[in-house]
């Protein structure tokens, strides 16, 4: 064969390749108004920033119709390329070819970047559109699945892994993704469940359509288990490039480090009236992340979950940190066990990837209840005391208003390790709230008053009085400073550039033990 010749076989099989499942499964793809596989690698990665990896793999399989079928690039696309000019590994699974099955190479393809990821110390991104294992490959289809989970856990904490759902996942499929550090859905195109609507109507006999049992939103707001939700596949790229923007490429790494185009030490005169004279009455913890946060800028990871703790990445001073805020204007910034899952799995991916983090603490305690009893809240509340205490990065803790009990402890207070706990004056720190513990310490001497409840209500004020306030931690050294919240960012600035040689270490284990 003459060298031409040579080079025209190359981009014969090339553009066999390049063409998929062929011209109708496209057509039918882009009809569900979703792109194909390569159409998303290139969408998401910098343009001209894709190098293609094994290309020409192919399945080995011949169990009934697949002895002689073709399945160009084994349904999966996969290499790596820049996203803001940062390496990062990408497979996507190409529904046109097979359905997306994943048979043997096809899993084989997948491992082979995710342990370059792990090796050269960048995200992997995989993007699902799959209809599961491949049935014609039987056993070793689901191996294939098995080496992708192995996968999945040993590069947990090494490399950020970012899971899109762009089309069905089902049945084990899902733990993959389950099993990385954030998902992104789109609405009505992601579906992720372990059995879908038939089985779960022959089984249980529940009539559910696909969308409501394992659509974008579904993931979002009930299960928790998805992280970010998206109108279009356009939009979900632009929230995982902004995502990676807050990101250190490894473990190694420190996040990358912006140049801050906000005055460090601005002062925010709203935040001295931000907090109601009333204790009771809400106010939107986001406009303190705002307020005090680079350029009024923040990204908020499982927004629709649990709304009563914010989760999201801001910078200061042009690094990234992570925050973890009660939101007073949800079930009064109460601790449940959704929030405390929600929020202890973010530390640890902070601190996993020396991320700070920064607590904005307003919380009455955890939410009284006999389901949160009886669902675990001792457990799941736990794992928030598990993961403060765990971390190392810089921790700094902010007492907006209220600050009792467990819950107390649970945001971060200076026993779990907070590096500076900063209290504005009116910060209410103490062990319960005011009637609660005036109630229980006077009992004899209200019920023994002319006017029980006239004592009781002066009983209460001197309680507040005396305990409700920033200075009874201030004078055990148990908050470090109370601030006039104007002062705010700058002092956060100032507390982030004095921690950032922070180094903290802890004794040898092979891992701890979280209570899950
Ligand atoms: C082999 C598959 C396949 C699969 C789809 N295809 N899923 N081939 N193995 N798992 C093929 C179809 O035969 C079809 O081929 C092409 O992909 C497109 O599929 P359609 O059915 O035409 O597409 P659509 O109507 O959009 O329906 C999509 C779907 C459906 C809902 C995903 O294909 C489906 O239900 N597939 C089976 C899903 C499933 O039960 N998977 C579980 C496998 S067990 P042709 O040649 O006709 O175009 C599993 C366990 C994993 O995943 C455990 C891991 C631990």
């Amino acid at each position: 064969m003459t060298t031409m010749k040579k080079m025209e076989k190359l981009r014969e099989l090339s553009r066999k390749v390049e063409a998929g499942g062929g011209q109708a499964a496209i057509d039918k793809q882009h009809s569900l108004g979703k792109l194909t596989a390569r159409e998303r690698v290139l969408a998401l990665l910098d343009e001209g920033s894709f190098t293609e990896l094994d290309k020409f793999v192919a399945h080995h399989c011949s169990n009934f119709d697949m002895a002689g079928k073709e399945a160009p690039g084994e349904g999966v696309i996969t290499g790596y390329g820049t996203i803001d000019g940062r390496l990062t590994f990408i497979y996507a699974q190409d529904f046109t070819v097979l359905g997306g099955s994943l048979g043997e190479m096809h899993a084989n393809k997948i491992c082979k970047v995710m342990d370059m990821a792990m090796k050269m110390g960048a995200p992997i991104i995989g993007i699902s559109d799959s209809g599961g294992a491949r049935i014609q490959e039987a056993i070793n289809a689901l191996a294939g699945y098995g080496k992708i989970f192995y996968a999945n856990t040993i590069a947990s904490g090494v490399v950020p892994q970012i899971s899109v759902i762009l089309g069905p996942s089902a049945g084990g499929a899902v733990y993959s993704p389950a099993l990385t550090d954030f998902v992104f859905m789109v609405k009505d195109i992601s579906k992720m469940f372990i059995t879908g609507p038939q089985v779960i109507k022959t089984v249980t006999g529940e009539d559910v359509s696909a969308e409501a049992l394992g659509g974008a939103m579904t993931h979002n707001k009930i299960s928790g288990v998805a992280h970010f939700a998206a109108d279009t596949e356009a939009e979900c790229f632009d929230q995982i490039r902004r995502l990676l923007s807050f990101l250190p490429s490894n473990n190694l790494e420190e996040g990358p480090a912006y140049e801050c185009q906000d005055d460090p030490l601005r002062q925010e005169e709203l935040l001295n009236s931000i907090i109601p004279d009333n204790p009771n009455a809400p106010y939107d913890m986001k406009k303190v992340i705002a307020a005090i946060a680079d350029n009024g800028d923040f990204f908020e990871v499982q927004e629709y979950y649990a709304g009563n703790i914010i989760t999201c990445f801001a910078r200061f001073d042009g690094q990234s940190v992570g925050i973890i805020a009660n939101q007073p204007k949800v079930m009064a910034g109460c601790l449940d066990i959704n929030a405390s899952d929600k929020a202890a799995r973010f530390i640890r991916f902070c601190d996993a990837f020396n991320i700070p983090v920064l607590n904005l603490v307003d919380v009455p305690g955890f939410l009284p209840g006999v389901n949160q009893e009886y669902g675990g809240i001792i457990r799941h509340g736990a794992k928030m005391l598990y993961a403060y205490s765990e971390a190392t990065v810089p921790k700094i803790t902010l007492v907006t208003r209220k600050a009792y009990g467990g819950a107390y402890l649970a945001m971060c207070s200076k026993d779990l390790g907070a590096d500076q706990v900063i209290a504005w004056p009116t910060a209410e720190i103490a062990v319960m709230g005011a009637e609660g513990a005036a109630n229980i310490i006077f009992r004899k001497e209200i019920e023994a008053a002319a006017d029980p409840e006239a004592t009781r209500q002066r009983l209460i004020e001197e309680y507040k009085e005396r305990f409700a306030t920033p200075y009874v931690a201030a004078e055990s050294g148990l908050a470090d400073l109370v601030i006039e919240p104007a002062e705010t960012r700058p002092v956060l600035v100032n507390a982030l550039r004095m921690l950032s040689t922070k180094r903290e270490s802890r004794p040898a284990k092979k891992h701890g033990n979280i209570p899950m």
